[in-house]
Order: structure tokens, then C-alpha cells, then sequence
């Protein structure tokens, strides 16, 4: 579905990402993990239009991406949901939903309130406070108006960046669960950043590790969990 081929992407002349591959395979979820630096959120920007690169490919579904503007990106299917949830704090939960409204939004049989629907299914939560404004919420709940802002879009991929950060453990266990729920309903597809190794492993089908820009160990949580080479990533060593 998503195919990064030898990617190199960094800040002027600072290079980041160092001949990057990668792949998500249809109604995956994979995890790439990483050390603070390593180069993840460097990734999902590149892949969500927000960074050019400077060399390589990324294909959608066989179609090259790469250095496409971020609305043409989300209108190919992709939603970006950026670390540190990017919600719009002067506006109510709902209508930090209702602004993330897109062309494929309208497209779903029920348009916008079938998803409304479902997003109060998904994060009950969040349909309590509805009206309440986006700086007045809980960083969990942010993080939860993050997702559905996403969800919006109707995407057939959502990148994820570090959505446990900073949640309370039984928080982020609603938030896992909550991305488990989306992928057998929606069929939705996941990339998700994660520093927390151990959450992100029980949800991935498929693991990368990554360490100064490049990707240094791969293989299914299982294969992972019994690799070396995560520990080395960790300790940034
Ligand atoms: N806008 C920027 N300009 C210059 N350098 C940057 C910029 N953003 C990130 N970097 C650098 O790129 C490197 C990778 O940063 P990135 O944010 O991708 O890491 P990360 O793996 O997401 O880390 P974290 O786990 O802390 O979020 C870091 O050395 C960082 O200082
Ligand atoms: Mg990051």
C-alpha cells in the first residue's frame, strides 16, 4: 500500500533520513520505533507532504507521492495526526471536527454525522464534551480529538506520531484499543511512531526500528521483541 524506497530527507543542510525503505502492507498496522532523534517525526512529515525530500520514492497505492502538497496527500487517502495533537484550542470539540471535513467526508453514505457517529462510539468521551473548547480538555482527550480529527478524512491511512505520549496508562490502553477498533472497522491502515516500544508491539503486525535516520532492525513484534539490535537503538548507542 505505502512503499518508501531509499529516502533521504533532512532540515537545509542538515541530513536526517538516510536511505530510508519501508513498507505497509494493506490493513497493517506497523510500528516504527525509535530513540528521541532518531528520525520519526522526520519521516511522517516527509510522508504527510510537510518536508520535501531530497531523494528517493514513495509510492501510494503505485502512485509516486513524494513531494506532493499535504492536501493533495490527504485527498489520496492519507491523514496525518502530528505529535503533540495539533487541535484548534479556541474551538469546540465538534468543531474541531467539523473543520477537518474534507471531499471524502461528504462521499460516505451519511456524510459528516455518520462519522460523528462513530467517533462518539469510538471515544465516548469526547461526545460528553462536546461544546467544551479544545485548550480546556485533558491531554488524553486531546489526544483522542487528534484521531478523529483524522478520521474525518475518511482515510484508507493514518500516520500516527508518538499517540501515547504523555498519556496515563490506562488512557493510552483506550487509545490502543480505539486503533484496534478503527482497523476492523474501517480496514484502515496504520503507520504509528512510537517511543513506547512494549504498547506499540502488542498492536503491530510489522516493526521497524529506526536509529539515526536509517532503519536498523525489522521483523513482527515476536521477531523484535528478541533482537539485540532494539536494545542497541535504545540505549542510542
Ligand atoms: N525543523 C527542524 N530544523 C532543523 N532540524 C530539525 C528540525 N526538526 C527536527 N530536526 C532535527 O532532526 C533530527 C530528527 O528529529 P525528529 O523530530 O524527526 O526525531 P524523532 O525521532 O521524532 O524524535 P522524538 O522521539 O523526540 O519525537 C533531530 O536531530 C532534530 O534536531
Ligand atoms: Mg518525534
Amino acid at each position: 500500500m505505502l512503499k518508501i524506497d531509499r529516502l533521504y530527507a533532512g532540515y537545509n543542510d542538515v541530513p536526517v533520513l538516510r536511505d530510508l525503505s519501508l513498507e505497509v502492507k494493506p490493513e497493517q498496522i506497523v510500528a516504527v520505533l525509535g530513540a528521541n532523534g532518531a528520525g520519526k517525526t522526520t519521516l511522517m512529515n516527509t510522508l504527510s507532504g510537510l518536508l520535501k525530500p531530497a531523494s528517493g520514492v514513495v509510492t501510494f497505492e503505485g502512485q509516486p507521492i513524494q513531494g506532493l502538497q499535504p492536501e493533495k496527500i490527504v485527498s489520496l487517502g492519507i491523514s496525518h495526526v502530528p505529535q503533540g495533537r495539533r487541535i484548534f484550542p479556541g474551538l469546540t470539540v465538534q468543531e474541531n471536527l467539523l473543520v477537518a471535513r474534507t471531499a471524502e467526508t461528504k462521499k460516505r453514505p451519511g456524510g459528516f454525522n455518520a462519522i460523528l457517529q462513530e467517533v462518539h462510539e469510538l471515544f465516548p468521551r469526547l461526545k460528553e464534551r462536546e461544546t467544551q473548547l479544545g485548550w480546556s480538555l485533558s491531554g488524553g482527550e486531546q489526544q483522542m480529538l487528534a484521531v478523529s480529527r483524522a478520521l474525518v478524512a475518511r482515510p484508507k491511512l493514518i500516520l500516527l506520531d508518538e499517540p501515547s505520549l504523555g498519556l496515563a496508562p490506562l488512557i493510552f490502553e483506550a487509545m490502543f484499543s480505539a486503533i484496534l477498533e478503527i482497523k476492523r472497522r474501517e480496514k484502515t491502515t496504520f503507520l504509528v511512531v512510537e517511543q513506547n516500544a512494549e504498547q506499540a508491539m502488542r498492536i503491530a503486525d510489522y516493526v521497524y526500528v529506526m536509529e539515526l535516520g536509517q532503519i536498523v532492525a525489522q521483523g513482527t513484534p515476536d521477531e523484535i521483541s528478541r533482537d539485540p539490535a532494539i536494545e542497541k537503538a535504545y540505549l542510542g548507542a
